[in-house]
Protein backbone atom coordinates (compact mmCIF):
# COMPACT_ATOMS: atom_id res chain seq x y z
CA UNK A 1 0.00 0.00 0.00
CA UNK A 2 1.53 3.35 -1.08
CA UNK A 3 1.94 5.27 1.55
CA UNK A 4 2.88 9.36 2.45
CA UNK A 5 5.43 10.09 4.79
CA UNK A 6 5.47 13.96 6.36
CA UNK A 7 8.00 15.18 8.66
CA UNK A 8 6.27 18.34 10.29
CA UNK A 9 7.11 21.40 11.71
CA UNK A 10 8.70 22.68 8.39
CA UNK A 11 7.49 26.24 7.04
CA UNK A 12 6.12 26.90 3.38
CA UNK A 13 7.05 29.56 1.55
CA UNK A 14 7.30 30.21 -2.48
CA UNK A 15 4.35 29.64 -4.80
CA UNK A 16 2.54 27.09 -6.25
CA UNK A 17 0.01 27.02 -9.80
CA UNK A 18 -3.38 25.60 -9.17
CA UNK A 19 -4.60 22.88 -11.89
CA UNK A 20 -8.11 22.79 -13.65
CA UNK A 21 -11.04 21.65 -11.29
CA UNK A 22 -12.04 18.18 -10.89
CA UNK A 23 -15.67 18.80 -10.45
CA UNK A 24 -15.73 20.91 -13.64
CA UNK A 25 -13.79 18.72 -15.43
CA UNK A 26 -15.98 15.71 -15.12
CA UNK A 27 -19.61 17.51 -15.98
CA UNK A 28 -17.49 18.98 -18.88
CA UNK A 29 -16.43 15.50 -20.18
CA UNK A 30 -19.92 13.99 -20.06
CA UNK A 31 -21.39 17.20 -22.07
CA UNK A 32 -19.45 16.37 -25.33
CA UNK A 33 -21.36 13.37 -25.47
CA UNK A 34 -24.22 15.68 -26.56
CA UNK A 35 -23.14 16.99 -30.17
CA UNK A 36 -21.21 14.40 -32.49
CA UNK A 37 -17.23 15.57 -33.35
CA UNK A 38 -14.21 16.79 -31.84
CA UNK A 39 -14.64 18.62 -28.59
CA UNK A 40 -11.69 20.20 -27.09
CA UNK A 41 -10.97 20.77 -23.27
CA UNK A 42 -8.13 22.67 -22.01
CA UNK A 43 -6.57 22.66 -18.42
CA UNK A 44 -7.96 19.49 -17.73
CA UNK A 45 -6.16 17.96 -14.18
CA UNK A 46 -4.62 14.52 -14.80
CA UNK A 47 -6.03 12.90 -11.72
CA UNK A 48 -8.01 9.48 -11.20
CA UNK A 49 -11.18 10.60 -11.66
CA UNK A 50 -10.29 12.21 -14.92
CA UNK A 51 -8.65 9.22 -16.11
CA UNK A 52 -12.10 6.98 -15.14
CA UNK A 53 -14.38 9.68 -16.82
CA UNK A 54 -12.01 8.79 -19.45
CA UNK A 55 -12.84 5.69 -19.84
CA UNK A 56 -16.39 5.79 -19.18
CA UNK A 57 -16.82 7.94 -22.55
CA UNK A 58 -14.65 5.11 -23.92
CA UNK A 59 -17.07 2.77 -22.76
CA UNK A 60 -19.64 4.77 -24.73
CA UNK A 61 -17.53 4.40 -28.14
CA UNK A 62 -15.88 8.03 -27.57
CA UNK A 63 -12.04 8.36 -29.01
CA UNK A 64 -9.68 10.49 -26.94
CA UNK A 65 -6.31 11.51 -26.85
CA UNK A 66 -4.55 14.52 -24.09
CA UNK A 67 -1.49 15.79 -23.74
CA UNK A 68 -0.57 17.01 -20.28
CA UNK A 69 -3.20 19.91 -20.09
CA UNK A 70 -5.40 19.29 -22.96
CA UNK A 71 -7.40 16.65 -24.02
CA UNK A 72 -9.72 16.01 -27.05
CA UNK A 73 -12.74 14.18 -27.32
CA UNK A 74 -14.63 12.60 -30.19
CA UNK A 75 -17.69 11.35 -30.13
CA UNK A 76 -18.65 11.16 -33.49
CA UNK A 77 -19.73 7.48 -33.23
CA UNK A 78 -21.01 6.25 -30.05
CA UNK A 79 -21.30 2.70 -29.63
CA UNK A 80 -23.21 2.33 -26.34
CA UNK A 81 -25.39 4.11 -23.84
CA UNK A 82 -24.42 1.91 -20.85
CA UNK A 83 -22.30 2.98 -18.32
CA UNK A 84 -21.15 -0.15 -16.12
CA UNK A 85 -21.02 -0.89 -12.69
CA UNK A 86 -17.29 -1.50 -12.25
CA UNK A 87 -16.78 1.88 -13.28
CA UNK A 88 -19.67 4.01 -11.61
CA UNK A 89 -19.05 2.14 -8.12
CA UNK A 90 -15.18 4.03 -8.26
CA UNK A 91 -16.48 7.36 -9.27
CA UNK A 92 -20.19 8.35 -8.20
CA UNK A 93 -19.99 10.98 -11.05
CA UNK A 94 -20.32 8.54 -14.20
CA UNK A 95 -24.27 9.58 -13.35
CA UNK A 96 -23.53 12.78 -15.37
CA UNK A 97 -23.50 10.81 -18.75
CA UNK A 98 -27.26 10.58 -18.04
CA UNK A 99 -28.14 14.25 -18.81
CA UNK A 100 -26.03 14.16 -22.23
CA UNK A 101 -27.08 10.45 -23.32
CA UNK A 102 -30.88 11.33 -23.32
CA UNK A 103 -30.08 14.64 -25.62
CA UNK A 104 -28.03 12.98 -27.67
CA UNK A 105 -29.93 9.85 -27.94
CA UNK A 106 -33.06 9.68 -25.70
CA UNK A 107 -31.69 6.73 -23.54
CA UNK A 108 -29.61 5.82 -21.17
CA UNK A 109 -28.55 2.85 -18.80
CA UNK A 110 -26.54 3.88 -15.89
CA UNK A 111 -25.05 1.96 -12.71
CA UNK A 112 -26.59 3.35 -9.18
CA UNK A 113 -23.79 4.89 -7.90
CA UNK A 114 -24.22 3.20 -4.35
CA UNK A 115 -23.16 5.30 -1.01
CA UNK A 116 -19.89 6.21 -0.59
CA UNK A 117 -17.81 7.50 2.61
CA UNK A 118 -19.13 10.39 3.72
CA UNK A 119 -23.19 9.35 2.72
CA UNK A 120 -26.26 7.60 1.04
CA UNK A 121 -25.93 10.68 -2.21
CA UNK A 122 -28.64 9.64 -3.95
CA UNK A 123 -29.77 10.66 -6.79
CA UNK A 124 -33.06 10.88 -6.52
CA UNK A 125 -33.40 15.11 -7.85
CA UNK A 126 -31.60 13.85 -11.30
CA UNK A 127 -34.39 11.59 -11.58
CA UNK A 128 -37.30 13.48 -10.83
CA UNK A 129 -36.02 16.05 -12.82
CA UNK A 130 -35.71 13.91 -15.63
CA UNK A 131 -39.17 12.20 -15.09
CA UNK A 132 -39.99 16.12 -15.36
CA UNK A 133 -38.96 16.47 -19.02
CA UNK A 134 -40.98 13.60 -19.89
CA UNK A 135 -38.44 11.00 -19.12
CA UNK A 136 -39.16 7.31 -17.94
CA UNK A 137 -36.62 5.98 -15.83
CA UNK A 138 -36.58 2.43 -14.33
CA UNK A 139 -34.46 0.75 -11.46
CA UNK A 140 -33.35 -3.07 -12.75
CA UNK A 141 -30.52 -4.80 -10.89
CA UNK A 142 -29.19 -1.64 -9.84
CA UNK A 143 -29.24 0.03 -12.65
CA UNK A 144 -31.31 2.77 -13.48
CA UNK A 145 -32.39 3.04 -17.12
CA UNK A 146 -33.83 6.44 -18.56
CA UNK A 147 -35.58 6.56 -21.60
CA UNK A 148 -38.20 8.83 -24.23
CA UNK A 149 -39.49 8.18 -27.31
CA UNK A 150 -39.14 11.35 -29.23
CA UNK A 151 -37.68 14.52 -27.73
CA UNK A 152 -37.48 15.54 -24.21
CA UNK A 153 -40.06 17.96 -23.26
CA UNK A 154 -38.83 21.04 -21.85
CA UNK A 155 -40.71 22.00 -18.33
CA UNK A 156 -40.32 23.42 -14.95
CA UNK A 157 -37.87 21.43 -12.58
CA UNK A 158 -37.27 22.29 -9.08
CA UNK A 159 -34.88 20.82 -6.67
CA UNK A 160 -35.83 20.61 -2.98
CA UNK A 161 -31.68 21.11 -2.34
CA UNK A 162 -29.74 23.11 -4.78
CA UNK A 163 -27.77 19.56 -6.09
CA UNK A 164 -24.80 20.24 -8.27
CA UNK A 165 -24.52 17.50 -10.29
CA UNK A 166 -28.21 17.19 -10.34
CA UNK A 167 -28.22 20.87 -11.75
CA UNK A 168 -25.69 20.00 -14.23
CA UNK A 169 -27.09 16.79 -15.37
CA UNK A 170 -30.51 18.54 -15.49
CA UNK A 171 -29.07 21.47 -17.56
CA UNK A 172 -27.97 18.87 -20.07
CA UNK A 173 -30.35 16.83 -20.34
CA UNK A 174 -32.60 20.09 -21.25
CA UNK A 175 -30.35 21.75 -24.17
CA UNK A 176 -32.31 19.47 -26.58
CA UNK A 177 -35.58 19.89 -25.15
CA UNK A 178 -38.38 20.90 -27.07
CA UNK A 179 -39.37 24.36 -25.76
CA UNK A 180 -38.47 26.16 -22.25
CA UNK A 181 -37.25 24.43 -19.36
CA UNK A 182 -36.76 26.29 -15.87
CA UNK A 183 -34.63 24.70 -13.02
CA UNK A 184 -35.41 26.45 -9.77
CA UNK A 185 -33.17 26.26 -6.71
CA UNK A 186 -30.19 25.29 -8.87
CA UNK A 187 -26.59 24.95 -7.72
CA UNK A 188 -24.60 27.98 -8.42
CA UNK A 189 -20.89 26.94 -8.07
CA UNK A 190 -18.46 28.10 -10.28
CA UNK A 191 -18.21 24.46 -11.68
CA UNK A 192 -21.64 24.88 -13.00
CA UNK A 193 -20.93 28.69 -14.47
CA UNK A 194 -17.79 27.07 -16.17
CA UNK A 195 -20.58 24.20 -17.89
CA UNK A 196 -23.30 26.62 -18.59
CA UNK A 197 -20.42 28.56 -20.37
CA UNK A 198 -19.35 25.55 -22.14
CA UNK A 199 -22.82 24.19 -23.42
CA UNK A 200 -23.62 28.33 -24.80
CA UNK A 201 -20.54 28.08 -26.88
CA UNK A 202 -21.81 24.54 -28.21
CA UNK A 203 -24.81 26.54 -28.90
CA UNK A 204 -27.35 26.34 -26.24
CA UNK A 205 -29.72 28.83 -25.20
CA UNK A 206 -29.15 29.40 -21.39
CA UNK A 207 -29.53 32.12 -19.01
CA UNK A 208 -29.19 32.82 -15.55
CA UNK A 209 -25.76 31.63 -14.81
CA UNK A 210 -24.50 32.38 -11.17
CA UNK A 211 -28.15 32.54 -10.32
CA UNK A 212 -30.66 29.58 -8.28
CA UNK A 213 -33.06 29.62 -11.75
CA UNK A 214 -31.80 28.72 -14.94
CA UNK A 215 -34.12 28.97 -18.26
CA UNK A 216 -33.08 26.89 -21.33
CA UNK A 217 -34.22 27.32 -24.28
CA UNK A 218 -34.15 23.98 -26.02
CA UNK A 219 -32.32 23.90 -29.37
CA UNK A 220 -32.38 20.96 -32.26
CA UNK A 221 -28.59 20.00 -31.93
CA UNK A 222 -25.43 21.52 -30.72
CA UNK A 223 -21.95 21.66 -32.26
CA UNK A 224 -19.11 20.37 -30.68
CA UNK A 225 -16.51 23.30 -29.03
CA UNK A 226 -13.45 23.72 -26.76
CA UNK A 227 -13.38 25.38 -23.69
CA UNK A 228 -11.00 26.06 -20.70
CA UNK A 229 -11.57 24.09 -17.32
CA UNK A 230 -11.35 26.69 -14.69
CA UNK A 231 -9.12 26.75 -11.62
CA UNK A 232 -10.19 24.18 -8.97
CA UNK A 233 -11.30 26.52 -6.00
CA UNK A 234 -11.02 23.29 -3.26
CA UNK A 235 -7.11 22.59 -4.59
CA UNK A 236 -6.55 26.22 -4.10
CA UNK A 237 -8.28 26.13 -0.43
CA UNK A 238 -6.23 23.55 0.50
CA UNK A 239 -2.69 24.92 -0.14
CA UNK A 240 -3.99 28.37 1.62
CA UNK A 241 -5.22 26.18 4.66
CA UNK A 242 -1.66 24.26 4.64
CA UNK A 243 0.22 27.41 4.62
CA UNK A 244 -2.01 28.64 7.59
CA UNK A 245 -1.39 25.63 9.71
CA UNK A 246 2.13 24.60 8.95
CA UNK A 247 3.55 28.48 8.92
CA UNK A 248 5.21 30.25 6.02
CA UNK A 249 4.03 32.31 3.48
CA UNK A 250 2.90 31.45 -0.33
CA UNK A 251 1.20 32.35 -3.02
CA UNK A 252 -1.36 30.04 -5.18
CA UNK A 253 -1.18 31.38 -8.50
CA UNK A 254 -3.45 30.40 -11.73
CA UNK A 255 -6.80 30.86 -9.49
CA UNK A 256 -9.92 32.93 -9.16
CA UNK A 257 -10.06 34.05 -5.66
CA UNK A 258 -13.60 35.57 -6.14
CA UNK A 259 -14.45 31.60 -6.04
CA UNK A 260 -13.51 31.31 -2.06
CA UNK A 261 -15.43 34.18 -0.68
CA UNK A 262 -16.22 32.38 2.14
CA UNK A 263 -12.97 30.66 3.09
CA UNK A 264 -10.90 33.80 2.36
CA UNK A 265 -13.50 35.62 5.74
CA UNK A 266 -12.96 32.75 8.01
CA UNK A 267 -8.85 32.73 7.81
CA UNK A 268 -8.53 36.50 8.16
CA UNK A 269 -11.21 35.76 11.12
CA UNK A 270 -8.53 33.00 12.09
CA UNK A 271 -5.76 36.43 11.83
CA UNK A 272 -4.42 34.64 9.05
CA UNK A 273 -2.55 37.16 6.67
CA UNK A 274 -4.42 36.78 3.21
CA UNK A 275 -3.75 39.12 0.06
CA UNK A 276 -5.73 38.54 -3.43
CA UNK A 277 -4.08 39.66 -6.15
CA UNK A 278 -5.73 39.31 -9.79
CA UNK A 279 -5.12 35.67 -10.41
CA UNK A 280 -3.20 34.39 -7.27
CA UNK A 281 -3.87 34.69 -3.33
CA UNK A 282 -0.92 35.03 -0.98
CA UNK A 283 -1.74 33.86 2.38
CA UNK A 284 0.79 34.53 5.51
CA UNK A 285 0.72 31.67 8.09
CA UNK A 286 1.91 32.41 11.73
CA UNK A 287 5.32 30.29 12.23
CA UNK A 288 4.58 28.06 15.03
CA UNK A 289 6.50 28.92 18.11
CA UNK A 290 7.55 32.23 17.10
CA UNK A 291 8.02 34.23 19.68
CA UNK A 292 5.18 37.16 20.52
CA UNK A 293 3.54 35.89 17.24
CA UNK A 294 -0.15 36.76 17.09
CA UNK A 295 -2.28 33.45 18.16
CA UNK A 296 -4.11 31.24 15.29
CA UNK A 297 -7.46 32.21 16.55
CA UNK A 298 -10.88 29.46 16.46
CA UNK A 299 -13.43 30.54 14.17
CA UNK A 300 -17.04 28.70 13.66
CA UNK A 301 -17.67 27.14 10.11
CA UNK A 302 -21.18 26.05 9.16
CA UNK A 303 -20.69 23.79 5.45
CA UNK A 304 -23.38 25.65 2.87
CA UNK A 305 -23.90 25.88 -0.98
CA UNK A 306 -22.38 28.40 -3.05
CA UNK A 307 -21.54 31.24 -2.03
CA UNK A 308 -21.64 29.65 1.43
CA UNK A 309 -18.32 27.73 2.90
CA UNK A 310 -17.48 24.38 0.96
CA UNK A 311 -17.78 21.56 2.72
CA UNK A 312 -15.18 19.91 0.48
CA UNK A 313 -13.12 22.56 2.52
CA UNK A 314 -14.65 21.48 5.81
CA UNK A 315 -12.18 18.87 6.71
CA UNK A 316 -9.48 20.51 5.66
CA UNK A 317 -10.58 23.46 7.83
CA UNK A 318 -11.06 21.52 10.88
CA UNK A 319 -7.36 20.41 10.91
CA UNK A 320 -6.04 24.11 11.37
CA UNK A 321 -9.16 24.91 14.03
CA UNK A 322 -7.41 21.68 16.00
CA UNK A 323 -4.47 24.09 16.38
CA UNK A 324 -6.26 27.40 16.92
CA UNK A 325 -6.18 28.92 20.42
CA UNK A 326 -9.67 28.17 21.35
CA UNK A 327 -12.92 26.75 20.71
CA UNK A 328 -14.78 26.33 16.88
CA UNK A 329 -17.49 24.53 16.36
CA UNK A 330 -17.61 23.31 12.69
CA UNK A 331 -21.68 22.59 11.66
CA UNK A 332 -21.64 19.95 8.55
CA UNK A 333 -25.46 20.99 6.67
CA UNK A 334 -24.37 18.90 2.94
CA UNK A 335 -23.40 15.44 4.01
CA UNK A 336 -24.81 13.17 6.74
CA UNK A 337 -21.40 11.40 7.66
CA UNK A 338 -18.33 13.32 6.56
CA UNK A 339 -16.26 13.33 9.88
CA UNK A 340 -14.08 10.19 8.90
CA UNK A 341 -11.04 12.29 9.22
CA UNK A 342 -11.58 13.13 13.12
CA UNK A 343 -11.00 10.07 14.09
CA UNK A 344 -8.17 10.29 12.45
CA UNK A 345 -7.19 13.92 13.58
CA UNK A 346 -7.60 12.69 17.50
CA UNK A 347 -5.10 9.91 16.98
CA UNK A 348 -2.81 13.20 16.01
CA UNK A 349 -4.17 14.72 19.32
CA UNK A 350 -6.72 17.14 17.87
CA UNK A 351 -9.45 17.67 20.66
CA UNK A 352 -12.93 16.73 18.80
CA UNK A 353 -16.00 16.19 19.99
CA UNK A 354 -18.82 15.23 17.63
CA UNK A 355 -22.85 15.73 18.47
CA UNK A 356 -24.50 14.40 15.26
CA UNK A 357 -23.91 17.26 12.43
CA UNK A 358 -21.62 19.56 14.90
CA UNK A 359 -18.23 18.76 16.18
CA UNK A 360 -16.45 20.98 18.63
CA UNK A 361 -13.14 21.31 18.03
CA UNK A 362 -10.78 22.46 21.16
CA UNK A 363 -8.03 23.93 19.82
CA UNK A 364 -4.45 22.85 21.50
CA UNK A 365 -2.25 26.34 20.08
CA UNK A 366 0.44 25.38 17.75
CA UNK A 367 2.59 22.36 18.09
CA UNK A 368 -0.69 20.81 19.58
CA UNK A 369 -0.55 18.04 16.80
CA UNK A 370 1.80 14.79 17.12
CA UNK A 371 2.46 13.06 14.04
CA UNK A 372 1.10 9.23 13.83
CA UNK A 373 0.48 6.66 11.28
CA UNK A 374 -3.22 7.89 10.47
CA UNK A 375 -5.62 6.48 7.38
CA UNK A 376 -6.77 8.15 4.74
CA UNK A 377 -10.66 7.17 4.27
CA UNK A 378 -12.28 10.11 1.71
CA UNK A 379 -10.91 12.38 -0.66
CA UNK A 380 -10.91 15.76 1.67
CA UNK A 381 -10.25 13.91 4.50
CA UNK A 382 -7.11 12.51 3.47
CA UNK A 383 -6.03 16.22 2.53
CA UNK A 384 -7.20 17.50 6.27
CA UNK A 385 -4.50 14.40 7.19
CA UNK A 386 -2.00 16.13 5.05
CA UNK A 387 -2.48 19.33 6.96
CA UNK A 388 -2.10 18.11 10.32
CA UNK A 389 1.02 15.96 9.60
CA UNK A 390 2.52 19.46 7.89
CA UNK A 391 1.43 21.20 11.31
CA UNK A 392 2.31 18.19 13.88
CA UNK A 393 5.91 17.72 15.73
CA UNK A 394 7.30 14.64 14.50
CA UNK A 395 6.20 12.43 11.73
CA UNK A 396 3.41 11.30 10.34
CA UNK A 397 2.50 8.56 8.01
CA UNK A 398 -0.84 8.41 5.55
CA UNK A 399 -2.01 5.04 4.41
CA UNK A 400 -5.21 4.47 1.33
CA UNK A 401 -3.46 7.65 -0.31
CA UNK A 402 -5.83 6.61 -3.36
CA UNK A 403 -7.76 8.33 -1.90
CA UNK A 404 -5.95 11.84 -2.51
CA UNK A 405 -4.93 10.90 -6.00
CA UNK A 406 -8.94 11.26 -6.97
CA UNK A 407 -8.23 14.99 -6.50
CA UNK A 408 -4.78 16.19 -6.25
CA UNK A 409 -2.80 16.72 -9.04
CA UNK A 410 0.79 15.82 -7.74
CA UNK A 411 0.10 17.36 -4.55
CA UNK A 412 3.28 15.93 -2.74
CA UNK A 413 5.22 17.52 -5.55
CA UNK A 414 3.41 20.62 -5.53
CA UNK A 415 4.03 20.69 -1.49
CA UNK A 416 7.74 19.61 -1.76
CA UNK A 417 7.68 22.87 -3.93
CA UNK A 418 7.20 24.64 -1.17
CA UNK A 419 9.27 23.53 1.40
CA UNK A 420 7.32 20.66 3.00
CA UNK A 421 9.27 17.67 4.08
CA UNK A 422 6.94 15.43 2.37
CA UNK A 423 7.22 11.81 0.51
CA UNK A 424 5.15 8.95 -0.93
CA UNK A 425 6.66 5.43 -0.41
CA UNK A 426 5.16 3.36 -3.11
CA UNK A 427 5.18 -0.56 -1.73
C1 LIG B 1 -20.89 17.62 -5.84
O1 LIG B 1 -21.41 16.36 -5.46
C2 LIG B 1 -19.38 17.47 -5.78
N1 LIG B 1 -18.94 16.46 -6.74
C3 LIG B 1 -18.95 17.09 -4.37
O2 LIG B 1 -17.53 17.07 -4.34
C4 LIG B 1 -19.44 18.19 -3.41
O3 LIG B 1 -19.11 17.82 -2.09
C5 LIG B 1 -20.96 18.36 -3.54
O4 LIG B 1 -21.29 18.64 -4.91
C6 LIG B 1 -21.48 19.50 -2.69
O5 LIG B 1 -20.85 20.69 -3.04
C7 LIG B 1 -18.89 16.79 -8.06
O6 LIG B 1 -19.19 17.89 -8.46
C8 LIG B 1 -18.42 15.70 -8.99
P1 LIG B 1 -25.05 17.34 -4.27
P2 LIG B 1 -22.99 16.05 -5.66
O7 LIG B 1 -25.93 16.65 -5.25
O8 LIG B 1 -23.50 16.77 -6.84
C9 LIG B 1 -28.29 15.35 -1.46
C10 LIG B 1 -15.42 16.18 -3.83
O9 LIG B 1 -14.86 16.02 -2.74
N2 LIG B 1 -28.87 14.85 -2.71
O10 LIG B 1 -24.88 18.84 -4.38
O11 LIG B 1 -23.15 14.57 -5.59
C11 LIG B 1 -26.92 14.72 -1.21
O12 LIG B 1 -27.07 13.47 -0.54
C12 LIG B 1 -16.88 15.82 -4.00
O13 LIG B 1 -14.87 16.66 -4.85
C13 LIG B 1 -30.05 14.10 -2.65
O14 LIG B 1 -30.58 13.84 -1.58
O15 LIG B 1 -23.59 16.71 -4.36
C14 LIG B 1 -26.24 15.76 -0.35
O16 LIG B 1 -26.65 15.59 0.98
C15 LIG B 1 -17.44 15.16 -2.76
N3 LIG B 1 -30.58 13.64 -3.82
C16 LIG B 1 -26.80 17.09 -0.89
O17 LIG B 1 -28.00 16.74 -1.60
C17 LIG B 1 -30.01 13.90 -5.04
O18 LIG B 1 -30.56 13.48 -6.07
C18 LIG B 1 -25.88 17.83 -1.84
O19 LIG B 1 -25.49 16.90 -2.81
C19 LIG B 1 -28.82 14.65 -5.07
C20 LIG B 1 -28.27 15.13 -3.90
Amino acid sequence: MDKIIIEGGRLLNGRVAASGAKNAALPLMAATLIAPGLHTLYNVPDLRDTRTMLKVLETLGAAWTRTETEVRIDTSRLTGAEAPYELVKTMRASVLVLGPLLARTGYARVSLPGGCAIGARPINFHLRGFEQLGVRTTLREGYVEAAVDDRLQGNVVYFDSPSVTGTENLLMAAVTAEGKTVIKNAAREPEVGNLIDMLTAMGAEIQGRDTDRLTIHGVRRLHPTEISIIPDRIEVGTYLIAVAAAGGEATVTDCIPAHLPSLVEKLRGAGVGVVEHDTAITVTGIPPGKKDAPALRSVDIRTMPYPGFPTDLQAQFMALMTIADGVSVIHETIFENRFMHVAELQRMGGNIKIGGPTAIVKGKGRGGLSGAPVMATDLRASASLVIAGLAARGVTEISRIYHLERGYETMVDKLRGIGADIRIVRE
